[in-house]
């Protein structure tokens, strides 16, 4: 009778077993591949005159998203895809993470590497962090990943890995400084380490890459051979040199998936593509015909470069186009429910994103309707009329912004309101209108993508329902936590950190 048990027993243990490590096999690799200040002009297939082949054909044969947004600025961007949260829910309203600051993504918030790990997945990260260094529990080794190699910090030299001259070096792979890459191009460093990845990655386990890239952000540099195709077609210098930093990006996502193919894990990786933020005008990026740039709530600032390349997609929808409306923090579940086919429980709540896999995959509806663009209760621009103002305790004097349907309300600050035209091209810029005490516009996306026609007066029940939408989301915020600068000790010049930037002890 107990033999009988045992053999039972062991019969249901192996075949249990063998499911799990078939389960394991067949799971898709992931490789979210973020470029850097990338306008949303800046590619090839939007009809900018940059030589983009690999992201053209990755992009045409796969799903572009054209109704995508991300964060007008780096860290948040990069925050919400790790948590799959909007970042009024843990106090990064405000601008980015200061490297001379004791901040970072608060560690108790759950990152998709962490929830990847647990779905049976080898995790990488390989680029820019910039999700905050100042204590050991703050690195990416400490965040879900297994490997890191890459940039704390947020605009970096190119060559030099260093910030803000060439002794504070900035390069580490996990937790030790990588000297030896002192002097090797960025995008090369990091499409060589993906490569690496994919080529010694155990055929039983799939594996999730996170690869950020620091192109084309500024400082403008490159290795020359880039500029070269450029001579004669672009004439200002500035957008010549980020034009070859993009060339370059684009040929290192190519070697990435040529790695894939010879390795014969393509056909089951799921590639997914997305900018951090718009294009910065001084910076030399683009975003034309879009209104705005990086950092404004205008589309310009946060209405995203975006598409998922993978064998796996349905066949209906290769090669077609979403207008499906698509956030950044969507991908925290899509990866790990819909791709992984793992659980999300255990995150923290609410979660913000949703699980667009089914929607991008065959083609159905987004699970989306609304996006709390930000609320910064720190940038407060003065002024505002009429009952629009009076509300309490949000007020259009904060800088904010909200989609709902096709509607989309953006308050407080109204700089950077154009329409800046490629310098390439005879395109001629529009300057926004003058400065006004104005604090609140009212866009219908849909209609007037451009936001040329604001409609808060005409339409001041929509206002009027955006205003209470963002108020309760305003009441749900947690405060800001964006502490002051402690230039001193934060300095690894100074601290006892060899010049190498890394966790520091604060006040
Ligand atoms: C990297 O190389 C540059 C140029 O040779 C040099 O000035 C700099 O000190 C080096 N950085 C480190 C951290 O060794």
């Amino acid at each position: 009778m107990a033999a009988r048990g045992v053999l039972i027993f062991l019969v249901l243990y192996f075949t249990l077993n063998l499911i799990q490590a078939k389960d394991k096999k067949t799971k898709p690799n992931v490789i979210v591949i973020l470029s850097d200040d990338h306008g949303y002009r800046d590619v090839g297939y939007h009809g900018s005159l940059f030589d983009t082949p690999v992201l053209d054909q990755l992009a045409g044969e796969g799903v572009k998203l054209e109704n995508y947004y991300v964060q007008p600025v780096c860290s948040p961007t990069r925050s919400q895809l790790m948590t799959g949260r909007y970042q009024t829910r843990y106090g990064l309203q405000h601008a980015v993470l200061d490297p001379l600051a004791p901040a970072c993504l608060p560690t108790d918030e759950m990152t998709l590497a962490q929830k990847m790990k647990e779905a049976g997945y080898s995790t990488h990260m390989i680029g820019k962090w910039h999700l905050g260094f100042f204590e050991e529990a703050c690195l990416p080794t400490n965040r879900g990943f297994d490997t890191f190699l890459g940039l704390l910090l947020g605009g970096g030299f190119h060559f030099s890995h260093s910030f803000p001259s060439a002794a504070y070096y900035d390069m580490h792979r996990n937790r030790s400084p990588a000297k030896e890459l002192n002097g090797t191009y960025s995008t090369h460093v990091f499409t060589n380490e993906a490569i690496d990845i994919i080529n010694n990655q155990d055929e039983d386990t799939p594996f999730f890459m996170y690869l950020s890239y620091q192109a084309p952000h500024a400082p403008l540099e490159v290795p020359e051979e880039y500029k070269d195709p450029y001579r004669g077609i672009f004439q200002d210098e500035d957008r010549l040199t980020y034009a070859a930093m993009v060339s370059c990006l684009d040929e290192g996502i190519g070697q990435v998936v040529q790695a894939l193919k010879n390795k014969g894990t393509y056909d089951n990786t799921v590639i997914i593509f997305s900018s951090d933020n718009g294009g910065s005008i001084q910076d030399a990026g683009n975003n034309w015909p879009l209104r705005g740039f990086k950092l404004s709530m205008f589309e310009g600032g946060m209405r995203a470069l975006g598409f998922v390349h993978s064998p796996i997609l349905s066949e209906k929808v290769k090669g077609t186009v979403s207008n499906e409306l698509y956030h950044i923090s969507d991908w925290y579940p899509t990866i790990i429910e819909g791709i992984a086919r793992s659980s999300t429980r255990g995150s923290k709540s609410p979660l913000d994103g949703k699980n667009q896999w089914r929607s991008i995959r065959d083609g159905t509806c987004s699970q989306r309707h609304e996006i709390l663009h930000n609320i910064d209760p720190l940038w407060v621009v003065p002024g505002g009329r009429d009952w629009v103002n009076a509300m309490s305790p949000f007020n259009v004097s904060i800088n904010a912004a909200i989609r709902f349907g096709d509607w989309k309300l953006v308050t407080g600050d109204n700089g950077r309101t154009g329409w800046y035209a490629p310098p390439d091209t005879n395109i001629v810029s529009i300057s926004g209108p003058p400065t006004t005490d104005q604090r609140a516009w009212l866009f219908n996306i849909k209609d007037d993508p451009l936001e040329m026609n604001d409609l808060s007066e005409e339409r001041p029940r929509v206002l009027k329902f955006l205003l209470q939408r963002i108020q309760k989301y305003y009441e749900q915020s947690t405060p800001v936590f964006y502490p002051d600068a402690q230039p001193q000790l934060a300095d690894p010049c100074s601290n006892g950190n060899e010049c190498v930037w890394g966790p520091w002890t604060p006040m």
